[in-house]
């Protein structure tokens, strides 16, 4: 969405706490032992006292409030009482939702614990190459171009990108105009980001895919070449300078 009015700002800047603050304290509670299905649960009823809906639910029928992905899934796992978290596990999560007709959209990954696995590199190259793409963004700037930056980055770090998984603009619901901002530069994508609009950027940082395929469960996303992968995401406001961070207080770059 484009935003036009005062209302307008206000609408996006309460989505976008709810869902920021639904994911740190999400992030927060996590620990090993307890499954992703009770990770999820704490982070529906944060969502619902603050009236917000969950965007995955709403949209696409999604069976949990937030998407839960451990280790091998990328990206759109479901929340599961068979699944228990462990100590080193890589975990993300990716709280969207809507708020009073507006919606908002933020993730981020995080090792459990201590990082017996190794996964904390991967996490800080998709976090840093996050905050180097958004502060690239203003209006004029092709979309194309941020996506040859984050891939660039991600090969700087020996890592590779996911070419299906994009960002997206959205504000009136979860997914609009600009339909893909991709991880890599698309050639074919000419269009550029335009100042006062509203975007959810995501990095697709991965250790040995390029591409993220969906299981029988017809959600959950792994890699093509299996591996890891880490995503961060916030939703922001494109200006003529730095753009406007809505879900910072999430915290991922803390
Ligand atoms: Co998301
Ligand atoms: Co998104």
């Amino acid at each position: 969405m484009s935003i036009t009015k005062h209302a307008e700002w206000i609408g996006m800047q309460k989505a976008s706490e709810a869902v920021a603050f639904t994911l740190k304290e999400m992030r927060n509670y996590a620990h090993p032992g307890m499954t992703t299905k009770q990770l999820d649960n704490y982070g529906g009823q944060i969502l619902r006292d603050l009236g917000a809906k969950s965007a995955p639910l709403l949209t696409y029928g999604f069976p949990g409030w937030t998407c839960i992905s451990v280790n091998n899934e990328f990206c759109h796992g479901i929340p599961s009482d068979g699944r228990i978290l462990e100590e080193g596990d890589l975990v993300n999560i990716d709280v969207s939702a809507e708020l009073n007709d507006f919606w908002s959209d933020n993730g981020g990954s995080f090792v459990l614990g201590e990082d017996i696995n190794g996964h904390q590199n991967l996490i800080d190259a998709s976090k840093l190459i996050l905050h180097k793409a958004i502060y690239n963004i203003k209006g004029g700037v092709r979309i194309s171009d941020i996506g040859h930056l984050i891939e660039t980055e991600a090969k700087k770090n020996g890592y590779k990108v996911i070419k299906n998984l994009t960002g997206h603009g959205i504000g009136k619901s979860l997914h609009e105009e600009p339909s893909e901002i991709a991880n890599y530069r698309d050639r074919f994508n000419t269009t550029r980001f335009k100042k006062n609009s509203v975007v959810a950027v995501e990095t697709f940082i991965s250790t040995i895919s390029t591409y993220a395929e969906t299981l029988n469960d017809g959600w959950t996303m792994v890699g093509n070449k299996g591996g890891f992968m880490a995503q961060h995401e916030h939703t922001i406001v494109i200006t003529d300078g730095k753009p406007i961070i809505l879900t910072e207080t999430n915290e991922i770059w803390g």
